[in-house]
């Protein structure tokens, strides 16, 4: 991969997430191992710019870098001074100056991390911008699918692509909720269907984007009639904080309709997983008990976000670009 900054899956061609799902490979190998940890970027400092509140994905990127041996900066607003007035522009000025590498941003508004990467010369990383993306969410969810899949085939760890095919052909993924306000469904749409799957989206129309044009996806309002076809189905977070109950007749209703309950997951076949980016509201979009079933893969996402991002680190700093390089 040669671009310098990871903003957007809409900017990676399709060999590009092969390329870092190969390279996936050799980082969940070194974290298996007794001491998971390589000196590749030594001497590299990783500085996490996080407005927003995460725990997967800051702490993933922070446990990829330190695994890589590179430094680590966290940046907090709530002890920072951004709570005297001090700008975006500036702040990241000030972080730049002090001698990093790579920002690795997450912020509520969309767009963030472009202007950022405007600014600093170091390469950007996106960790979610508003509503919009959440590049390396999706691609630890397109490693998943294809290590669980090539497990069940009988095949390699990472499940490659046999020549000529794509990593997904022919699976039926359902992505199920809240996807007007969910950057990881744009995300993932954008992977998923670029690496061959075909995608439905299953929602109440209040919580579809108001124009799916271009979206390369078929839209269900019934989960029930898709369940039963499905390879995967994803949950995604019911997004309280972005009011989303006045969009809604009641969560209740919801739950009614579109959660993942114990007697829906019946519908599934012996071999579809189940999938959620985590934090999950149990109990809303998916029942308690169906979250921990051996067929649910969300903790397995969580531990390859780490080699995933291993993996955009070391291709983003480990060879040229990188301050040091
Ligand atoms: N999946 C995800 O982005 O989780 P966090 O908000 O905890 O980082």
């Amino acid at each position: 991969m040669t671009r310098k900054h990871l903003l957007s899956i809409a900017d990676l061609e399709t060999d590009e997430i092969d390329e870092i799902l190969r390279l996936t490979d050799s980082f969940v190998e070194v974290s298996e191992r007794a001491i998971p940890k390589v000196p590749t970027l030594r001497g590299r400092t990783v500085v996490s710019l996080f407005f927003e509140e995460s725990t997967r994905t800051r702490l993933s990127f922070e446990t990829a870098a330190k695994r890589l041996s590179a430094d680590t900066m966290n940046f907090s607003v709530s002890t920072s001074s951004v709570k005297k007035g001090e700008s975006l522009r500036d702040t990241v000025e000030t972080i730049e100056a002090m001698g990093i590498d790579a920002l690795v941003v997450r912020h509520a508004s969309a767009g963030v991390p472009w202007q950022i990467a405007r600014w600093v010369d170091a390469p950007v990383i996106n960790a979610g911008d508003g509503w919009h993306e959440h590049p390396t969410q999706a691609l630890l969810d397109c490693y998943t699918i294809r290590q669980v899949r090539r497990a069940a085939n009988g095949g390699n760890r990472g499940g490659h692509a046999v020549e000529g095919h794509s990593a997904l052909d022919g699976l039926r993924i359902v992505i199920v909720g809240d996807v007007k306000h969910s950057r990881v469904a744009r995300s993932n749409v954008l992977a998923f269907t670029r690496l061959g799957a075909e995608v439905t989206l299953v929602a109440p129309p209040t919580l579809l984007p108001p124009n799916l044009t271009g979206w390369p996806v078929a839209v269900s309002h019934d989960l029930d009639a898709v369940l039963p076809k499905a390879d995967v189905v994803y949950l995604l977070r019911m997004q309280k904080e972005r009011q989303i109950e006045s969009l809604l007749p009641s969560l209740r209703e919801y739950t009614a309709h579109y959660a993942l309950t114990r007697e829906r997951a019946r519908l599934l076949s012996d071999e579809a997983l189940v999938m959620h980016p985590g934090p999950m509201n149990r109990g809303v979009e998916i029942a308690a008990d169906v979250a921990d079933l051996p067929r649910s893969v969300i903790t397995r996402q969580v531990a390859n976000g780490v080699a995933v991002r291993m993996a955009v680190l070391f291709l983003m700093l480990g060879s040229a670009g990188s301050r040091a390089a």
